[in-house]
């Protein structure tokens, strides 16, 4: 019996897209709010369930459940254009969203249109060594947060003669730098922006509120939350492959701040990995795949982002990666996801060490040459080990003992060399093709 509380946090442990929409709704029954704590529109999280496909980006996962509370937290970057944009989408889908189920951090920080602008002209300008940004104005947004005197808070919108002025004066300063920095010719529209933004407070007000009071409440009442994860950890601002990361703290570190919750408020944390690997924007990735194998698992894995549609980067499963993310996190189990995709492959390989220049890099641990620190990962040769692959399709599984004996083989080695059970098998993309097993199997106590 652990001395947690009994929450749960989902986060990726890899570079995004590791299949933490799909874990998050399948826990979130359990659970009776689901926060995010980081990111913002940038994040593309997939849900199919009766044939329904659903692609969030602000709206947290839990939100197809009756009686789950979905929260904003004060850690994310909040676009109210794109949050009404989702809630209007899944209104006309039937499932509706109000102050009951839907509550939205008055702290979090809004992005403007202006931040979207700069995330363009910002890349553009760094041509071939941009960062590959999703362009939903994230990086400019937190920095803004950083910068405070030019920032726009959630809880800004709902006083329309304060946010008129703020914005004006923003939009002013922002068109100087503009035209002086990235030679913009038109200066942006500040009273066309405030009245966007007064319509967006109105509409949104009654959700709008101070949930880290809320969340601390349902700690304290014993109430299960369950922490919704943004990218992948791989991608954190600090503990990333910096400068080629996203702007918040994406791992469970970041839980406490991003949400307003006390530092055992995570609970049983549980980190999503791709049974391979994949990355989208630049930077290092030491396992890619950049020929026909990695074209086959972006075929096989419908491998291409779901915010911006760009084809993601594929290659074998990186143990030393998921190590250092588990251990940063402190991960309880794992939940492994798209099993499925690779059949086929004669053979499968895991990277369990590196090697920069003869010398061995991996965990103080495994007694290697070198700790491992993400700022060498450009350097590195990677160490494989090789397993027998499968052919058979195990989308019809329902037990990890019905899967065939090399899927259970390749679970076993990832088990043993992230140092980490694996508590969730994924094996296709819809609800039910989810395997819980050890203490997250439902009902159980953690
Ligand atoms: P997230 O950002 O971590 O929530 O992941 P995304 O939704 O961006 O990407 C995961 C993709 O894989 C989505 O298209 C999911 O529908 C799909 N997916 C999730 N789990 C599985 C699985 O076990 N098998 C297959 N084939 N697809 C999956
Ligand atoms: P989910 O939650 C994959 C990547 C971008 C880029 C870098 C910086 O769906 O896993 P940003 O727009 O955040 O400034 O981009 O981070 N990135 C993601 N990659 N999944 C995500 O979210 C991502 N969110 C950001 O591709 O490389
Ligand atoms: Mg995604």
């Amino acid at each position: 019996m652990s001395n947690k509380p009994d929450n749960y946090t989902v986060i990726g442990l890899q570079w995004g897209d590791e299949g933490k929409g799909k874990v998050v709704d399948a826990l979130a029954e359990r659970c009776r709010y689901v926060a995010r704590f980081c990111g913002g529109a940038n994040a593309g999280h997939t849900i199919v369930t009766n044939g329904q496909k659903y692609a969030l980006h602000l709206i947290p996962s839990g939100v197809l459940h009756a009686g789950t509370v979905n929260v904003i937290g004060n850690g994310v970057a909040f676009n109210p254009r794109r949050a009404i944009e989702e809630i209007d989408a899944l209104a006309e889908r039937g499932t509706k969203l109000g102050p009951d189920n839907l509550r939205i951090s008055s702290a979090s920080h809004c992005v403007m249109p202006w931040h979207m602008l700069q995330d363009t002209l910002s890349e553009s300008r760094l041509g071939e060594g941009k960062i590959g940004t999703t362009a939903q104005g994230i990086g400019p947004c937190y920095s803004d947060k950083a910068i405070r005197s030019t920032a726009v808070r959630t809880g800004d919108l709902v006083d329309a003669d304060a946010l008129r002025a703020k914005v004006r004066s923003i939009a002013a300063e922002k068109s100087k730098v503009y035209a002086a920095v990235y030679g913009a010719e038109e200066p942006l529209d500040g009273d066309a922006i405030a009245e966007e933004y007064v319509e967006y407070g109105r509409r949104l007000a009654p959700m709008i509120g101070n949930t880290g009071a809320l969340l601390r409440g349902a700690v304290a009442a014993g109430e299960r939350i369950l922490f919704e994860g943004g990218q992948g950890s791989m991608l954190d601002v600090d503990h990333g492959t910096f400068p080629f990361v996203t702007s918040s703290s994406v791992t469970a570190c970041g839980v406490p701040t991003g949400a307003g919750v006390p530092p055992q408020a995570p609970g049983r944390v549980i980190g999503v990995i791709k049974a391979y690997t994949s990355r989208v924007g630049a930077g290092p990735f030491p396992t890619e795949q950049d020929n026909e194998m990695g074209q086959y698992l972006r075929d096989r894995g419908n491998e291409y982002g779901t915010t911006t549609g760009r084809p993601r980067r594929c290659g074998w499963f990186d143990a030393v990666a998921v190590r250092y993310a588990a251990e940063l996190s402190g991960v309880d189990e794992l939940a492994l996801s798209l099993l499925d995709v690779p059949a086929g492959l004669d053979e499968m390989k895991i990277c369990v060490g590196y090697r920069i220049d003869g010398r061995s890099v991996g965990d103080l641990s495994d007694g290697a040459d070198e700790a491992f620190s993400p700022d060498t990962m450009d350097r590195v040769e990677c160490e494989y080990e090789t397993l027998p692959g499968w052919s058979e399709d195990i989308g019809q599984c329902r037990r990890v003992e019905d899967l065939p004996e090399a899927a259970r083989a390749y679970i076993r080695h990832i088990e043993q060399a992230v140092g980490r059970p694996v508590g969730v098998v994924s094996i296709g993309k819809d609800r039910r093709q989810t395997i819980f097993r050890g203490s997250l199997v439902a009902g159980e106590a953690t």
